[in-house]
């Protein structure tokens, strides 16, 4: 990236209505009014990426009780980007991932999604539907329901579609179900019970559940702990397919996957970026090794 963009919020962000829910009408009204004077045109929910980021933390801050689990952390992640986030534990890659999606507020510090999104502002509920999915760790698939209807569920939760529980899927919906059964690898569990799949399995269906609901961004916290040899690659290999299409943040211990699936990574160390780059380049960083891979 060249220069420090400005990231400056153009319009009131109609996500930043605190409390209560998105409404794209009043949201369209707020921008008739904006700032013609800046000479462009901002839509509504739309994430502007003409910098390249579509992430932007800086100088943030998250203390509890006096300990610093963030201390001024920066990073910038690019849209489309597969980031891997590594580091020693209690090293604040969470606590990141909760100050992303909003559960929990920093200190101090700007937090951007796009150019124009101030994510502080926003609730956990208004930054999922602005198109920041996280994975936990534990997978919360409905066991009794089929795969399907797991997807279904997840799709029909999207206030976007705008469906109602009870109505039946439209064409369109049907085929966005079949293609991230399809991505997920799991067309052909798609009418068995979600209870009966692998550890695995589940995570993926879990992953599918964000895909079904399309968003820009993906936060990963762990997603292969617990599985096979086999299910890591394959998670490998899923994970290399979404990048482009989303942006996928992923933190993981499992060096041997992060090997695979590596473009940048970022090294956190109490509550700070430590070293940055591509694999190799962090593998030989000494401090990195001192602080974490040599141990
Ligand atoms: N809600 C909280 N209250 C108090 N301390 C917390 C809270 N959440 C996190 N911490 C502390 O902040 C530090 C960073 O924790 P965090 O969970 O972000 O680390 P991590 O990098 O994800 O580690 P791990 O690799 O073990 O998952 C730790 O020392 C942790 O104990
Ligand atoms: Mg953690």
């Amino acid at each position: 990236m060249n220069g420090t963009p400005q990231y400056a919020p153009v319009v009131a962000h109609p996500y930043a209505l605190t409390g209560t829910e998105y409404d794209p009408g009043r949201a369209a009204g707020s921008v008739a009014g904006g700032d013609a004077s800046y000479g462009r045109v901002v839509v509504p929910g739309e994430v502007d990426v003409s910098h390249g980021a579509i992430l932007y933390l800086e100088g943030v801050t998250v203390s509890f009780d006096g300990f610093r689990a963030l201390n001024d952390l920066n990073l910038s992640v690019d849209d489309g980007e597969l980031r891997c986030i590594i580091g020693p534990n209690g090293a604040g890659k969470t606590t990141m991932m909760d100050v992303i999606t909003g559960k929990t507020r920093p200190d101090a510090g700007t937090v951007y999604f796009g150019q124009t999104i101030d994510l502080t502002r926003l609730n956990e509920v208004a930054i999922a539907h602005a198109g920041i999915g996280r994975k936990f760790q534990k997978p919360t698939v409905f066991e009794n329901l089929t795969v399907f209807e797991n997807l279904e569920l997840a799709l029909k939760a999207d206030k976007r579609a705008r469906a109602s529980l009870l109505a039946k899927l439209d064409g369109e919906q049907r085929d966005r179900i079949d293609a991230v059964l399809a991505t997920i690898k799991l067309a052909d569990a798609a009418h068995g019970p979600a209870g009966r799949l692998s550890h695995g399995q589940k995570q993926w269906l879990e992953i599918g559940m964000l895909l079904a609901q399309e968003p820009r961004v993906l936060l990963l916290d762990e997603p292969v702990a617990g599985m096979t040899d086999q299910e890591t690659a394959e998670t490998a290999e899923l994970f290399l397919s979404l990048k482009g299409k989303h942006t996928l943040i992923v933190v993981e211990h499992d060096m041997d996957f992060i090997n695979t699936i590596a473009g940048t990574v970022t090294v956190l160390h109490e509550g700070h970026v430590l070293a940055e780059g591509d694999m190799a380049t962090v593998q030989n960083d000494p401090r990195v090794v001192e602080v974490y891979l040599g141990r």
